[in-house]
Formats: C-alpha cells, sequence, structure tokens
C-alpha cells in the first residue's frame, strides 16, 4: 500500500498465487471461482494450456527487438491474419497496441486524420478507458471533471436514442460507441437503431466506431458484438481478450484507411510496445483455442443456466448479453455487501462502474456448469 499506487482507497487486495481456468487461488490456499475473468479478459480461461506455450515458444524466440511496425515480427503477422480472416473484408489492417485505451485513442486519431474533421460524437455511461483522449469519450461527467480541459468537439448523447443520430452530421469525424454497453450494466441497443446509426454514418461520411474491447472474443455468444445486429463499422477496437491474458489491443480498418499513418506525416501514430510479440503469440493461441474448441457455442446454454439458477425476491432484474449478466438490486449498498459475502465465501465478482447497484457476471466462457450452480448457490445465500 505504501509502493504501489492505489486508485482506490480500499483495494479488494487479495493475494492471488495461481490462477487456472476460473480458479483462483489466494497465499493461504483459499480457492476462489472467478466471475469476472480478469474484466472480460480470460474468455479461454486463466493460463489455457495452449497460451502457455505459445508464451514459452515466443519468449524462447525474441522478446521485444524494435518499435511497432519496422520489422517483420512473425506473430504480428499470423495474429493480424488469423483475425482479419475471421472479420468481415473491410476490415483487413490492423495497428496493435499496448492496451484498450491505446487502441481508442489510435482510432480517434485516424478518424480525424481520414475524415479532415474534428467533431467526435459519444455517448453517456460509456466507457472507452482512462487516457485523456478516451476520457474526453467516456460518458460521465463525474469521472471526467476533475481533469479538464480535456479534449474539445466531444458531444455526447444517450445511447440507443433516434435523437442522437440527428448530432452526426457533416462535420462529424466518428461516433464511437460501445456495442453493448458494458460499463452501464449490459445495455444492449435494439437493432433498428444499430442500423439507423450505421446508414447515418455512411449517409454523412462520419466513420463508426465500434468498442468490442469488452464484448469481443465471444462474449454476447458471437465472436463479435456487431454480428448481432447485421452491420460493420469502419473501425473496430479490441483489447481484454485479445491478448489471452497478456495486454495487446488494436483498432482494425481498412487498409485505404490505415494507411493515412504512413504520409504527411510519416509515422502518423506510434508505439515502443504495441503488438509485443509474446503478447501477439499468446493473443492467438488463445483466439485459436476459442474457434478450434468451439467455446463460443456454449455461451447461450450457459447465460440461460444463470439465469434460471439466479432468481429471488431481492433480485430487481438481470440484464444478460450472452455470457455477460448485471444482476440488479435495490442499492449499491447492498450490492456491495453480497459482492463482499460473496468473495469471502469463495466467488469474485465486482459491480459496474456506472451501475455500482449491479453485480457483474462476465466468467471465463470456459466455466462449468458445475461451477455456475455452485457460484449461484454462493450469490443466493449472500443475498438472504
Ligand atoms: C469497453 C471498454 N473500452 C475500453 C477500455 C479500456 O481498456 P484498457 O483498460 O485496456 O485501456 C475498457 C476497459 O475496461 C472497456 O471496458
Amino acid at each position: 500500500m505504501r509502493h504501489v499506487a492505489q486508485t482506490s482507497a480500499a483495494p479488494l487486495a487479495l493475494e492471488i498465487v495461481k490462477a487456472e481456468g476460473s480458479g483462483l487461488y489466494d497465499a493461504n490456499g483459499k480457492e476462489y471461482i472467478d466471475l469476472i475473468g480478469g474484466i472480460s479478459v480470460a474468455n479461454v480461461g486463466h493460463r489455457h494450456p495452449r497460451v502457455i506455450e505459445a508464451i514459452k515458444k515466443q519468449i524462447d524466440a525474441y522478446l521485444h527487438i524494435m518499435v511497432y511496425g519496422e520489422f517483420v515480427e512473425t506473430p504480428q503477422v499470423q495474429y493480424a491474419k488469423l483475425l482479419t480472416d475471421h472479420l468481415p473484408p473491410s476490415l483487413n489492417s490492423v495497428y496493435f497496441t499496448n492496451s484498450g485505451a491505446e487502441a481508442v485513442e489510435g482510432a480517434m486519431k485516424l478518424a480525424k486524420r481520414v475524415t479532415n474533421r474534428t467533431r467526435i460524437v459519444a455517448f453517456n455511461n460509456s466507457y472507452h478507458g482512462s487516457t485523456q483522449g478516451a476520457l474526453s469519450i467516456m460518458g460521465s461527467e463525474y469521472w471526467r471533471n476533475a481533469f479538464r480541459p480535456l479534449l474539445p468537439g466531444i458531444l455526447h448523447c444517450y445511447y440507443d436514442s433516434f435523437e442522437a443520430l440527428e448530432e452526426i452530421r457533416e462535420q462529424t469525424a466518428c461516433i464511437i460507441a460501445e456495442t453493448v454497453q458494458a460499463e452501464a450494466g449490459i445495455i444492449a441497443p435494439s437493432a433498428k437503431w444499430m442500423q439507423a446509426l450505421r446508414k447515418k454514418c455512411s449517409e454523412t461520411g462520419t466513420l463508426l466506431i465500434f468498442d468490442e474491447i469488452q464484448t469481443g472474443f465471444g462474449r454476447t455468444g458471437k465472436l463479435w458484438g456487431f454480428e448481432h445486429f447485421d452491420i460493420v463499422p469502419d473501425i473496430l477496437l479490441l483489447g481484454k481478450a485479445l491478448g489471452g491474458g497478456m495486454p495487446l489491443g488494436a483498432f482494425i480498418a481498412d487498409k485505404k484507411l490505415m494507411d493515412a499513418f504512413t504520409d504527411n506525416p510519416v509515422l502518423g501514430h506510434i508505439t515502443t510496445f504495441g503488438g509485443h510479440p509474446v503478447c501477439c503469440a499468446a493473443g492467438m493461441a488463445a483466439m485459436k483455442v476459442l474457434l478450434e474448441e468451439k467455446i463460443i457455442d456454449s455461451v447461450k446454454k450457459k447465460e440461460e443456466l444463470f439465469l434460471s439458477l439466479l432468481s429471488h425476491p431481492k433480485i430487481k432484474a438481470i440484464r444478460s448479453f450472452g455470457l455477460w449478466l448485471a444482476v440488479e438490486f435495490e442499492s449499491s449498498e447492498i450490492n456491495k455487501k453480497i459482492i463482499n459475502d460473496c468473495i469471502a465465501k469463495g466467488v469474485l465478482t465486482d459491480w459496474f462502474l456506472f451501475a455500482p447497484e449491479c453485480l457483474r457476471i462476465s466468467p471465463s466462457l470456459t466455466i462449468s456448469e458445475k461451477e455456475i450452480k455452485k457460484s449461484c448457490q454462493v450469490i443466493l445465500d449472500a443475498i438472504c
């Protein structure tokens, strides 16, 4: 507490010494079922053997060798190919970053550079990261205010609101939206609104950016969240599960757009460690596990199991979208007490940034039925 900077006066301060699958083990040998998966990171479970093997293989070859983009680093090339093979044809060029927020920053810059416009539309209750550009588009004045001045030209609108579409004009460089709002407590938009959003962006030459940093990699029951809405963004943002447990982010667009970074100025976006070879090797192994072991096929059934088990008069509502649930209680105080009880009884859960009255369930997609049943029983016991 003295030497490691803290972001809260009361951190959980669990000391985890080992993680495997959906299990976390603390320094006293206590086991926890992890219902949050590192906040939507461990989609194939913690330390999947194929991810560990890929990391070991890469560290035997090389670690960091050169800043991003100058050398041919095979893990980057292979992972970019795998990602784009599973994306629509227009999302064919991958810029790897270190984190989700850096992917957001890069995409905002790309949109300004390509459109030669400066206005950006974002949404209330959206979370896109903590750096200054990402913070500027964060959808809550409470979290933004202390850090002003932030970027000018940002307009925040209501998510899933047709009125918001009127704000997308010829001067708008881009609109940035989570495909399903995460920290708002799993808020899914209607397909009609998403399709109208796409149409308005195309009509005005505005780039549509989807933040799939939490929704990507099977979380919603499809590989990408946007597949639920039958539309394709101009720029896709990935992070979290992208690295298979290692730090990695990416923004993905058409090469015709991405090439804007190569000219006037050259080196339009640079990073030393972005696309680190060990992270790319780990992420690629995790994505292969996700696809080859058909893990996403089990998401719907597991979501339904959670929904069927979590029934209690004190639960006000449950919103879910895949293996991703927000369990709503009367107040944030009640929720925090339940969360603390769950942790004491060996189930790790959490709340949402903009919905502190909701308990977070975003486990590894590999969580077993037995683990789901056990953790739901612990939650129900904690409610009583
Ligand atoms: C939807 C979304 N976008 C962006 C980010 C920022 O990612 P990072 O924390 O890797 O910078 C997060 C992180 O929680 C997120 O949930």
